[in-house]
């Protein structure tokens, strides 16, 4: 990009606007040394006691205190570091995305793919957290995306991290959060890796098996053990418990090994499955904790922490909105863990956070009519991978598609006229589309009048025939040049995205807004 579109642009008007999170004040805190509101660490060191070298240090009495991060984002720095920050473009509040990707996309030197980064939606999602969820702290799952300014932000904020292995934890370590603001989120951990967690204090980590917890006193005796527990996940669109998650009827042989192994049980995790098109189940789990926290106790456990895992819907655009969501798990959690229970109540949201922050910017490389033979030779490789979206079963008509969409397209009213390949595709950051089984929607940028609706495949740029994008959507006809973009294309996007064939290059603008 060159300098021209930055300096084209509004500035953000008034970097001192409020943008406040609502808290107990602190001031002049600093990541390193954010203190809780509340003097009073309200910690039982448990049952079983085991030394340990970081404290956990948060406020319990007080339903409405955030023991956690400084009081708004003027106080933590963020706002000054990123208004100060060359590679961050300033912008009003409520700027027009679509205007912005043509103005990048017209002056880029390359064709290359740019990501639009907006970190204010970070920013707006943590503000909305902590008003709706006062009594939860987030520690964000950075595995969703582990951009380093979108990380930087939240541990300035305050925000702890979900890590899932040593690169994540030494990447949140690398932004001075404190390792008591860490936790080993993985429930199959590999040994050198716990290895380092103890190494550098990172006491809190989650286990569902027997096994684990052998290995975990074996190498980190004095960890503080999170038992996962299995939870209904038959609503989620990415399921879990086929991996992990201790099933009801082995939380005794979880307690009663833990005891045997002098282990410290600090406390109750579950996750609901991510993108969950249901409410029932954060509440149900909620209650699920309880019982494993009464059978700890019967054990001889003073279990202490409430982890309530990810699954946070990254947009509102579904049948319920975050809003609802927090709604119900904050009156579940205040009937089953009322403050006066003591216990410290975190969360893991990744998609959460990341989902809306990413718009992302795509060239057709090529274009080529179908022919009936490759039309006929589809239907094998489409059996994994990319399935038809709503928008092509709604719009182009599909009886083969509605019940399966990941059978084969047999209609031939449902097939593309025409292929576009594209210059990112599912070993880049479209892997969503099979990984997390996304829904993306193409947008186009140039809008030529008269142009006909096509039925359109979009392939990706790799030269493996399975790396498709959307099997059969209706666009208009485009040209090779063209640009197509994409909203909401912030979570497990680029984290898991492979430079297979050398492509999937991108190019990221980040973005700050004045919120609203
Ligand atoms: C242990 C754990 N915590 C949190 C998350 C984040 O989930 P989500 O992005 O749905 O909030 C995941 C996602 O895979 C996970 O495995």
């Amino acid at each position: 990009m060159d300098g021209e579109i930055i300096t084209s642009l509004p500035m953000f008007p008034d970097p001192a606007e409020p943008i406040t999170i609502s808290s107990a004040g602190h001031k002049d805190i600093k990541a390193v040394d954010m203190l809780p509101a509340c003097a009073s660490p309200c910690l039982d060191s448990s049952a079983i006691s085991i030394s340990s070298s970081s404290s956990d240090e948060h406020c319990c009495d007080h339903p409405d205190c955030n023991s956690w991060g400084p009081a708004t984002f003027e106080e933590s720095g963020a706002v000054d570091e990123l208004l100060d920050a060359p590679d961050v473009l300033k912008l009003p509040p409520h700027y027009d995305t679509e205007q912005l990707v043509r103005e990048l996309a017209a002056c880029t030197t390359t064709d290359n793919a740019f990501y639009v980064v907006d970190l204010s939606t970070v920013v707006s999602k943590l503000n909305d957290w902590k008003k709706e969820l006062p009594r939860i702290k987030p520690l964000y799952a950075m595995k969703c995306n582990g951009d380093a300014k979108i990380c930087r932000l939240l541990a300035k904020a305050g925000v702890g991290f979900d890590c899932a292995s040593k690169a994540e934890i030494a990447q949140a370590l690398s932004l001075r959060v404190r390792p008591d603001n860490l936790i080993y989120a993985n429930p199959c951990k590999q040994a050198n890796m716990l290895r380092y967690a103890r190494q550098v204090g990172v006491l809190k980590m989650t286990a569902d098996n027997v096994e684990e917890l052998h290995k975990i006193r074996d190498i980190f005796p004095e960890a503080r053990v999170v038992l996962r527990i299995a939870v209904d996940d038959s609503k989620s669109v990415c399921r879990f418990n086929s991996k992990f998650g201790c099933p009801p009827q082995e939380w005794d042989a979880m307690f009663s090994t833990a005891r045997e192994l002098g282990l410290n049980m600090h406390g109750v995790s579950f996750h609901v499955g991510s993108g969950c098109g249901d409410l029932k189940p954060f509440a149900d789990a909620v209650s699920a904790a309880r019982d494993a926290f009464d059978l700890a106790k019967s054990y001889g456990f003073s279990p202490t922490l409430l982890d309530v895992g990810g699954g946070w819907p990254g947009h509102d655009d579904g049948d319920f909105t975050f809003k609802d969501v927090a709604a119900v798990v904050a009156d579940a959690v205040d009937h089953y863990f009322p403050a006066s229970s003591g216990v410290e109540i975190i969360a893991e949201p990744g998609r959460y956070f990341a989902h809306a922050s990413h718009t992302y910017a795509v060239t057709v490389i090529a274009k080529r009519p179908l022919s009936c033979a490759q039309l006929a030779d589809t239907a094998e490789i489409e059996s994994f991978g990319a399935r038809p979206t709503k928008d092509t079963e709604e719009t182009i008509s599909s009886s083969s598609h509605a019940d399966d969409g990941f059978k084969k397209a047999e209609a031939s009213e449902n097939q593309p006229e025409v292929a576009l390949y594209i210059n990112d595709g599912v070993y880049g950051s479209f892997n969503c589309v099979v990984f997390d089984h996304a829904h993306v929607r193409p947008m186009v940028l140039e809008r030529r009048s008269g142009a006909r609706t096509v039925a359109t495949k979009l392939f990706g740029p790799t030269c493996d025939s399975i790396d498709v994008v959307m099997p059969c959507t209706r666009l208009p006809e485009m040209r090779v040049g063209e640009w197509l973009w994409f909203r909401g294309m912030g979570a497990y996007t680029r984290c898991a995205a492979s430079r297979f064939n050398g492509q999937g290059e991108f190019d990221i603008h980040y973005v700050w807004a004045g919120m609203p």
